[in-house]
């Protein structure tokens, strides 16, 4: 048997995103010793990529806002498939995550009067995103790794986890390799927090970074966890389409939340025709009050450009499809117009939304203070994911939690902008609590070796292959074929065929050979990823199929309605004892009179 190196600890946290770091701290500070894995650098997880703000009912810019409010607002934007008792916590608990954040050093912008500014955004009821410029999920990863290193926290930078260990029923380690070196490691824990983020590179065009290959589900699925909600893929409305190499990257919502208006190739504000009934009340119909509303007159409707994301980014596609697209297959987004508006209008928007400003210049030739933006949806986020217990964060398998992105529940069918930032903080802490006190109370387990040596061979295998396959070629494939078939817009026939198309991707991953040798090889790290965006992938498909309808982020041409039948439910996937993927559909939680109230008061 091979003597792989060892490292132990109480609590392992796997991923060091805003939701693993702030488990971390939360897990040490509570007196066990924590290890904290990444795939990549210390301080560079995609996190660093959240832009437009932490959602938070402080109630600082319209004091009208309160957790109530910010409660009814996650729900509606969830179509109320949400697991109600997250979004309760969650909004019952940010303002204190932000306040905390800000008392450990982070540098929010500020009111006139000096207190944290909130800004708009989709689908919130006041300005409730506390922000820094466009750069906040930065800050806060600074803010929260500057806490995290003073807590004596042991991090495994460079580390790709390949499987999780049991004894028994409990989780008790999990077993990686490093990625420079390519050595397999283990690591044994009383609990582990899962915080590896989401699965937008299961998609072609995504705002996400290398990591977010559904790593965590994956593990949790193969561990005897359940996936929830995988059929709810969000699809930002505004990322870059031009030029080609920078397709994806992410627009922030912020520059509609500061007037950026979306017009087609007519010139026309197409939002304004698309209003839906229960948003009707809410949103301006002319853009003067739009305008209004963004300069923060209290009276003032929204403006169309700040519905929910499912919505815009389906109009924004209908808009295409019929033809009003952009030379690049886009639509526009202006912020330039505000010079109408606004005498310094250049300095304001180089001010709220200097990553833009960089990101457009640089890699578009486009000053966004002159010009227009062309963008399209790009794939974002994940509201589906590990089905964890509500307030303690625990999947079904004893001593496994899970945190972030990859844990899922809160955001139902769609999330709101800003609420990641806000879950990451106030269920990463809730996750690194219960799993110190599941450490507390639990010993080490024993590690199964014949397990080991399984995962250590089949992640070698691809050096004694011929090569028949390359990686990338089948990594590429998987994502242009989730993108054509099991993207915004789905119906039966295409997820069928993408069921078969991901069955025969397997068969091409498993013949995929790599060359040199472990040292420095990424084309080895890309063969160990297919697994997971191949399981990620085979979820979004069947739990699409499985909910017979359109809600939220999925949209069925061949079910364009919203069904009763699915009205309260959930899908679930699990591996069943035969190793195939299994899906059934769980009835929601009944939501307690006093949340129904609630929601009854803030329609
Ligand atoms: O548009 C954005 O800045 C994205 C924010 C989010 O997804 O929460």
């Amino acid at each position: 048997m091979a003597d792989y190196e060892t490292f132990q600890h109480d609590v392992l946290v796997i991923g060091a995103g805003g939701a693993g770091l702030r488990a971390a701290i939360e897990a040490s500070a509570a007196g066990v010793s924590v290890g904290l894995v990444c795939k990549s650098l210390l301080g560079k997880a995609h996190t660093v990529m959240a832009e437009g703000g932490i959602a938070a009912a402080l109630g600082n810019v319209d004091d009208r806002d309160n957790w109530k409010v910010h409660f009814a607002d996650t729900m509606r934007g969830g179509q109320y498939v949400n697991q109600w008792r997250m979004a309760e916590l969650h909004a019952k608990e940010a303002p204190d995550r932000v306040r905390e954040l800000e008392a450990w050093g982070a540098v929010f912008d500020r009111t006139k009067d000096g207190r944290i500014l909130q800004r708009n955004f989709g689908g919130h009821k006041y300005p409730r995103l506390a922000h820094v410029g466009d750069r906040t999920g930065l800050e806060m990863i600074r803010t929260l790794q500057d806490h995290g290193v003073h807590q004596g926290i042991e991090v495994y930078m460079e580390h790709t986890i390949l499987a999780l260990l049991k004894d028994g029923e409990r989780v008790v380690g999990a077993f990686g390799y490093e990625r420079e070196r390519g050595r397999f490691r283990i690591f044994r824990a009383k609990a582990i927090v899962l915080a590896t983020g989401g699965i937008g590179r299961a998609y072609k065009i995504t705002s996400n970074s290398w990591e977010s290959t559904g790593d965590g589900l994956a593990l949790a699925y193969e561990a005897g966890a359940e996936l929830i909600d995988m059929e709810f893929v969000q699809f930002h409305p505004t990322g870059m389409i031009w030029p080609p190499s920078v397709m994806g990257i992410l627009v922030t919502e912020g520059v509609r939340g500061e007037g950026g208006i979306l017009t087609n190739s007519e010139g026309k504000r197409f939002m304004f025709d698309s209003i839906p009934e229960n948003y009707r009340t809410q949103t301006a119909d002319n853009s003067e009050e739009g305008w209004r509303y963004c300069l923060g007159d209290k009276e003032a409707r929204r403006p169309p450009e700040l519905l929910t994301r499912d919505h815009v980014a389906r109009c924004i596609v209908r808009e295409i499809k019929e033809g009003r697209g952009s030379p690049h297959g886009g639509v526009y987004l202006d912020i330039a117009w505000i010079k109408e508006k606004m005498p310094n209008s250049a300095e304001h928007i180089k001010r709220k939304l200097p990553s833009m400003y960089h990101q457009f210049k640089q890699l578009a030739d486009i000053d966004i203070t002159e010009q227009s933006m062309e963008v399209g949806p790009t794939t974002h986020y994940a509201m589906g994911g590990i089905h964890v217990d509500p307030d303690i964060q625990m999947s079904r398998v004893p001593g496994l939690f899970a945190a972030g992105e990859c844990a899922a529940g809160i955001n139902g069918a769609n999330r709101l902008g800003g609420n990641s930032l806000s879950d990451i903080v106030v269920f990463g802490k809730r996750a690194g609590e219960f799993a110190a006190k599941f450490a507390k109370e639990n010993s080490l387990g024993q590690i199964d070796h014949g397990k080991l040596e399984i995962v250590a061979r089949e992640g070698v295998a691809p050096f004694e292959r011929n090569g028949a396959e390359n990686p990338y070629q089948v990594q590429k494939d998987l994502q242009e074929m989730m993108q054509d078939l099991v993207g915004i817009v789905r119906n039966e026939n295409e997820m069928r065929s993408a069921l078969g198309k991901i069955d025969n991707l397997k068969s091409r991953a498993a013949k995929v050979g790599v060359t040199g040798n472990r040292e420095f090889n990424p084309g080895w790290h890309t063969t160990l990823d297919l697994e997971n965006l191949l399981t990620v992938s085979e979820a979004i498909a069947r739990a699409a199929l499985e909910r017979k309808e359109s809600r939220g982020a999925q949209f069925r041409e061949d079910y364009p309605n919203k069904d009763e039948r699915f009205a309260k439910v959930n899908t679930m996937i699990s591996k069943a004892p035969d190793g195939s993927m299994q899906i059934r559909l769980e009835p929601l939680p009944e939501m307690p009179d006093y949340l129904k109230q609630v929601i009854e008061e803030m329609k």
